[in-house]
């Protein structure tokens, strides 16, 4: 059950403990606001973002730099660089691919912008909670989606102490389990508060707090027991390795302490995780995020270097992570923009790695199928831009997606305004 838990699937839903919170989706911060581009737009050349030329759009590279895209993060050269005048041409729109168009469809916006938000679907619901309004406001409340008539409504508050951005989340289809995240506006630190939500009643209650905090964390429930782990450390950059669990049932901690168990590879925020026929998978995310400036009143995000990965990984009865074939392209922002679907993850939008040459943000606007019994991955349409923390949902053949912060334009994929727009189109699936 769990985040989708559709009618259609409902075999699948037993098998699918989807929740995986990811919450988090970083990033905001100047990017996010800064309005004004240091990207030159007089060097792009035209590029309708069409699926069929979207890597054959250009940018101008100095020829005489020969610079990997996993360069240092030494932002300053990418000015230097974007006004050398030797130039050679190079993919504009860092990192699209190739995919197949669909049809997108417009519906009601939800009620209020957010980047970095969460969500659980249970059966015709989407609860789509906290996230950023702006840089300097956090959302404190749940919005409805429903499903069934499509339209937003049931506003509800969260709990005072519960953190608004980078959660951990999952739901057994009734109860909704909230770990950690980071509590308040621009790079404030983490909490280790940690709530059931039961959708029934509407009533919150406390859970034991994780051994410390965490920035968005991998989460699902898996053999009776709520997993986290990786996410970033306090500082909200360093890469957390660590793995607990905590037995819990019917909305309640049946331990009073949570377990450690066996660490994942590699660590980090903003991954997709999922359960399906009893295997656990993690996916994507990143290394790195924003911090707070030293010093800074307001815990002013400042960038530093990220590195995106497309890493995936996987734990079943061995209790040993196993590696299995990586994501079309580095991905992360990804913990609430999936839906299980038939055999399938379905995973819309994300972050891939930076520019190479002005070394921003590069938003994802593709959407992946990641077969969990061939283990074969697949881009099967584009979206209608790109776009990363998507909260993601399914129902009845339809593939939802809303809020999150999209690009700046076609030509220019790097993060701009902050939405609350709802979009679907109908999903076909190759098995
Ligand atoms: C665009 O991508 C397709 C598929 O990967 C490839 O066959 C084609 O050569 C590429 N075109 C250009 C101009 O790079
Ligand atoms: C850039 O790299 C290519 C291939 O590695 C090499 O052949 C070329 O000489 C390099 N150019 C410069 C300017 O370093
Ligand atoms: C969802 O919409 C349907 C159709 O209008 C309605 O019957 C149902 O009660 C709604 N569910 C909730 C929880 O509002
Ligand atoms: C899921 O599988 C069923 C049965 O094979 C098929 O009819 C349906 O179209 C599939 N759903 C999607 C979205 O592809």
């Amino acid at each position: 059950m769990v985040r989708q838990a559709g009618k259609q699937s409902s075999g699948t839903a037993r098998l699918v403990l989807l929740c995986v919170g990811l919450l988090g989706i970083g990033l905001v911060a100047d990017l996010f606001w800064a309005s004004s581009s240091r990207f030159d737009p007089s060097l792009s050349i035209s590029n309708n973002w069409s699926p069929r030329f979207s890597n054959a759009t250009a940018f101008l590279l100095p020829s005489n730099s020969n610079q990997s895209h996993e360069s240092p993060s030494n932002h300053k050269d990418a000015n230097v660089e974007e006004k050398s005048k030797d130039k050679r041409v190079l993919s504009a729109t860092y990192a699209d691919l190739p995919a197949p168009e669909l049809k997108w469809q417009k519906m009601a916006a939800a009620p209020v912008p957010r980047l970095d938000g969460a969500a659980i679907q249970i059966k015709n619901l989407l609860y789509v909670f906290a996230g950023y309004g702006t840089i300097d406001y956090v959302h404190s409340h749940v919005d409805i989606y429903n499903f069934t008539d499509n339209t937003w409504g049931g506003r509800f508050d969260m709990p005072k102490e519960m953190a608004h951005s980078h959660l951990g989340m999952v739901t057994d289809g009734r109860y909704i389990y909230v770990v950690t995240g980071q509590y308040g506006p621009q790079c404030r630190g983490p909490t280790a508060h940690t709530f059931v939500l039961d959708t029934e009643t509407k009533k919150w209650r406390d859970m034991p707090p994780l051994p410390v905090p965490r920035y968005a964390p991998a989460t699902q429930l898996w053999r009776g027991r709520l997993h986290v782990m990786g996410g970033s450390k306090e500082n909200r950059h360093t890469p957390g390795l660590e793995h607990w669990s905590l037995a819990v049932k019917e909305g309640k901690a049946i331990e009073k302490e949570w377990r450690s168990e066996i660490p994942i590879p590699r660590g980090g925020p903003h991954r997709a995780c999922v359960v399906f026929k009893d295997r656990l998978y993690v996916i994507g995310g990143q290394e790195g995020d924003f911090m707070a400036k030293p010093g800074s009143p307001i815990f002013k995000c400042s960038r530093r270097n990220e590195v995106v990965y497309s890493d995936v990984y996987m734990l079943d009865d061995e209790m040993k992570w196993k590696t299995l074939p990586p994501m079309p392209k580095p991905d992360s922002h990804i913990e609430f923009a999936w839906a299980i679907v038939n055999n399938s993850i379905v995973i819309v939008g994300g972050t891939t790695e930076k520019h190479p040459i002005t070394k921003k943000m590069v938003l994802v606007g593709e959407v992946f199928q990641f077969n969990l019994d061939t283990l074969k991955w697949s881009v099967i349409g584009k979206l209608p831009y790109r776009v990363k923390t998507t909260l993601v949902g399914y129902w009845q053949g339809w593939l939802y997606f809303t809020s999150g912060q999209r690009d700046k334009g076609p030509t220019d994929p790097a993060p701009r305004k902050v939405i609350g727009e709802m979009w679907r189109t109908k999903l076909q699936l190759n098995s």
